[in-house]
């Protein structure tokens, strides 16, 4: 089977281009709240940034099909001191579009990741009460869904093509709340500041809540690990991506590059209007205080 895959740059706030219930799946990552290395300053406050959310959430129920899930990849944000009920607020705002709050699921990286800075060393250096600051190993994975799935409205046959391998599920602990995935490493390059999430937390999902040839979405498709998966597991994709010098990265990692398959890749461009595109220079500026 060929696949279809489509990058749309611009603002995922509005998906005007996909049509009510035209979406089996939706699993995504959001840009964090002004995250010390990845979003330093990019939102000029909370409140915009959870409007940022809202529109999508809103969007999202519209293009999802009834019965499916949106599994969002989502953390709270330690920001100079204060820490940032992201995910509360996330789940408030999912709600509120009509989702219904079905299940967590903690992404726990190896005990060695360091990426973000060890906070637990201001106790190492000061060993004494009122200096402690655990280090984050956890990320969380909010599963949401809108109404209720027809499970008779899957044909055996495309049931039997999208059967889950038990033994997979078993070893990987996949029946877990916990999934213990190794995290991007820092120094890989085709993510080099994209925040981008491990291949195995989205070939799960896909997995787990879509059929073999339908059409999965991701709102923040970053490097375009989504589309890379999705892609692997016949199924078909959309991402919105705002940042439009991505395409490269994005075609290199679903190998769109130089293979001569039948799958199909498309880009869209949305250069006007308020919720256009945006260039990596437009961000830079945008983190370093000129809104020009
Ligand atoms: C955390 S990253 C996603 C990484 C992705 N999961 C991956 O594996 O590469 C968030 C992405 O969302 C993009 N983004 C931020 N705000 C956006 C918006 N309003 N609409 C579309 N994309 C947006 C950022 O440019 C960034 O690439």
């Amino acid at each position: 089977m060929n696949t279809k895959h489509k990058v749309i740059f611009g603002n995922c706030m509005s998906m005007a281009e996909l049509s009510e219930q035209s979406i089996h799946f939706i699993v995504t990552s959001p840009p964090y709240f002004n995250a010390p290395f990845d979003y330093k300053g990019l939102f000029e406050n909370y409140d915009q940034y959870l409007g940022v959310i809202a529109k999508m959430a809103k969007e999202a129920y519209r293009v999802l099909q009834e019965g499916r899930i949106f599994a969002l990849n989502i953390d709270d944000m330690l920001v100079n001191g204060k820490k940032y009920p992201i995910t509360a607020d996330a789940i408030k705002i999912f709600q509120n579009v009509g989702f219904r709050y079905r299940d967590k699921i903690i992404w726990k990286k190896p005990d060695g990741y360091l990426r973000i800075s060890r906070r637990s060393g201001v106790l190492l250096k000061n060993p004494f009460p009122m200096y402690f600051y655990p280090d984050n190993l956890l990320e969380s994975i909010i599963i949401f869904q809108k109404g209720k799935f027809d499970y008779r409205s899957i044909t055996q046959k495309i049931r039997e093509k999208s059967k889950i391998d038990i033994k997979e599920f078993q070893a990987n602990g996949w029946y877990k709340t916990i999934w213990e995935i190794t995290n991007v490493l820092p120094g890989s390059k085709l993510e080099k500041g994209i925040a981008a999430f491990p291949d195995e937390l989205v070939y799960r999902l896909i997995k787990l809540f879509s059929y073999y040839g339908e059409t999965v979405l991701d709102p923040f498709l970053g490097s375009g690990t989504t589309m890379k998966v999705a892609k692997e597991l016949k199924r078909n994709s959309i991402g919105y991506e705002i940042i439009r010098d991505l395409e490269k990265i994005i075609r290199k990692k679903t190998n769109f590059e130089n293979e001569n398959s039948n799958d199909i890749f498309e880009i869209i461009e949305r250069n006007k209007g308020k919720y256009r595109f945006v260039t990596l220079d437009y961000i830079e500026r945008k983190k370093n205080g000129n809104k020009g």
